[in-house]
């Protein structure tokens, strides 16, 4: 049969992995497909460096994307440059040449990917992206067709392999944050900005993607609620520690009967979880479902060859599907685009979870009663407490404050009164927690 063409957009960390991946594997995947998968033409920025890297390839090597996305020849067109403006464009374009499109470009598609997948669904072609969500981990396979007998209840997940790489790192080497960063760069682990990373916006833009597929909603990335590590503190990770706790930075979506959960933020996670114990850049996905119960998903979330094996996949996917009717394939958000859902998202003061508060005070007598009273008089219940000894010298404590669930309005509520006692000094530190049970 013949080969099906691919045009690369992008040939950096995981445009070269993808490479890199398809001729080492050629005869496997060929052996998959059915049919040869055969890279015609890439677009960088820098033509030289690329003509170095590839000299010998049978490839034709562009700085104009528009070779790619207008080429008769090609037949799938592989989106890997980044970015959400250039890229839309590129992939809209090639939607309308009746391209199909494989891309790793989150940000893309919890932004722009209701317009995206109304194109190709008009044009009848494919837009797979199963490297946008947690690097390697066939997680998007996994909740749109393993998981497709279930009423998904809710999805949390370590889906940033930089900031897990960051917390890791701090942690058992005592390396400071920046250094740590600049090794997940090194690494091609992080964004091209790498606030994204540190401010749970990748995160934002993964779950934003988990959460349409698991419960047929439109991406709504505007209503995540994102919170990163850059104000964490060694202080909290380790009382966290001390009460049997590690920090995670978690993307959690739930259904409840109000609406969707839809939150990045560090978070308190049970020691003795698994999840808690997923380190370094590997990502670990929970996904609850009514039928199957909770199922666990793990594997490098970034990096060249990870990240290239869900691009080969999803390339191997399109290509046996090429010739299928459209009607027969698999939704691109697992329901069919008729059939989503208008549930609406809940803003953070609506999420009902369990909190960390640590407070510092004076250490005088009372100081305890008028927080535990504040704290009962909003019906929110101490499920630990514990009293730091005072450093050296110093008039003041820490106190640390694990609560039952309750609704974040009533916490927030709380912590304005206690930050208001004359006994408590400077602003109160809050952190989620969850039990994953
Ligand atoms: P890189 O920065 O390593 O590579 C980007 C590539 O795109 C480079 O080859 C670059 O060319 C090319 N490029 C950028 N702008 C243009 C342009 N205007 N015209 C032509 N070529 C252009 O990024 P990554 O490979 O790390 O990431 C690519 C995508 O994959 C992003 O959407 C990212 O979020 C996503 N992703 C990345 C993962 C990772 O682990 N790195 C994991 C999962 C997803 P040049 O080299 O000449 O500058
Ligand atoms: N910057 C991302 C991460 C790449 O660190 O997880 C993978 O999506």
């Amino acid at each position: 049969m013949k080969p099906i063409n691919v045009g690369l957009l992008g040939l950096g960390t995981v445009g070269g992995g993808t490479l890199t991946v398809l001729r080492r594997n050629e005869v496997e995947i060929t052996r998959r497909a059915g049919r040869a998968i055969r890279v015609k033409v890439a677009a960088v920025r820098n033509l030289e460096k690329a003509q170095s890297l590839y000299a010998g390839e049978d490839i034709k090597i562009t700085t104009n994307p528009m070779d790619v996305v207008e080429n008769p020849d090609i037949d799938t067109v592989v989106e890997l440059i980044g970015g959400t403006d250039l890229a839309k464009s590129l992939v809209l374009k090639a939607i309308a040449n009746g391209k199909h499109v494989v891309t790793a470009n989150k940000a893309l598609l919890a932004i722009h990917g209701n317009e995206i997948f109304a194109a190709a669904q008009a044009k009848g072609v494919m837009v797979a992206f199963e490297a946008a969500v947690a690097g390697g981990i066939p997680i998007i396979k996994a909740v749109r067709e393993g998981l497709t007998a279930n009423r998904i209840e809710w999805i949390a997940g370590i889906i940033n392999g930089t900031t897990n790489f960051i917390l890791t790192e701090m942690r058992d080497k005592g390396l400071a944050f920046d250094t740590v960063l600049a090794e997940a760069q090194r690494l091609g682990y992080a964004e091209a900005d790498p606030t994204f990373d540190i401010e749970g916006v990748d995160a934002a833009h993964k779950l934003t993607i988990l959460s349409a597929i698991a419960f047929g909603i439109p991406m709504q990335f505007d209503k995540a609620y994102t919170e990163g590590i850059s104000k964490l503190t060694k202080e909290d990770i380790q009382y966290a520690e001390e009460l049997g706790y590690r920090i995670k930075l978690l993307g959690i979506t739930k259904r409840t009967a109000q609406g969707i959960e839809l939150r990045v933020h560090p978070t308190l996670i049970p020691y003795r979880r698994l999840i808690a114990n997923v380190e370094g850049v590997m990502n670990a996905v929970l996904v609850k479902g009514d039928a199957v119960g909770v199922t666990l998903y793990y594997g490098r979330g970034a990096g060249a060859e990870p990240t290239a094996s869900a691009v080969v996949a999803d390339l191997v996917d399109v290509t046996r599907m090429h010739t299928a009717d459209p009607e027969n394939r698999v939704p691109h958000l697992a329901f069919q685009p008729d059939a989503l859902s208008n549930a609406p998202i809940l803003p953070m003061s609506e999420v009902c979870t369990a909190y960390y508060l640590r407070i510092r005070a004076f250490d005088k007598p009372g100081v305890l009663a008028d927080m535990t009273r504040i704290l009962a008089d909003l019906e929110i219940s101490i499920d630990a407490m514990i009293q730091k000894e005072p450093d050296e010298g110093q008039e003041q404590v820490d106190i640390i404050i694990l609560t039952h669930e309750t609704v974040e309005k009533f916490i927030n509520q709380a912590i304005s009164k206690i930050e208001a006692l004359a006994t408590i000094s400077g602003k109160v530190t809050k952190l989620r927690l969850e039990t994953l049970g």
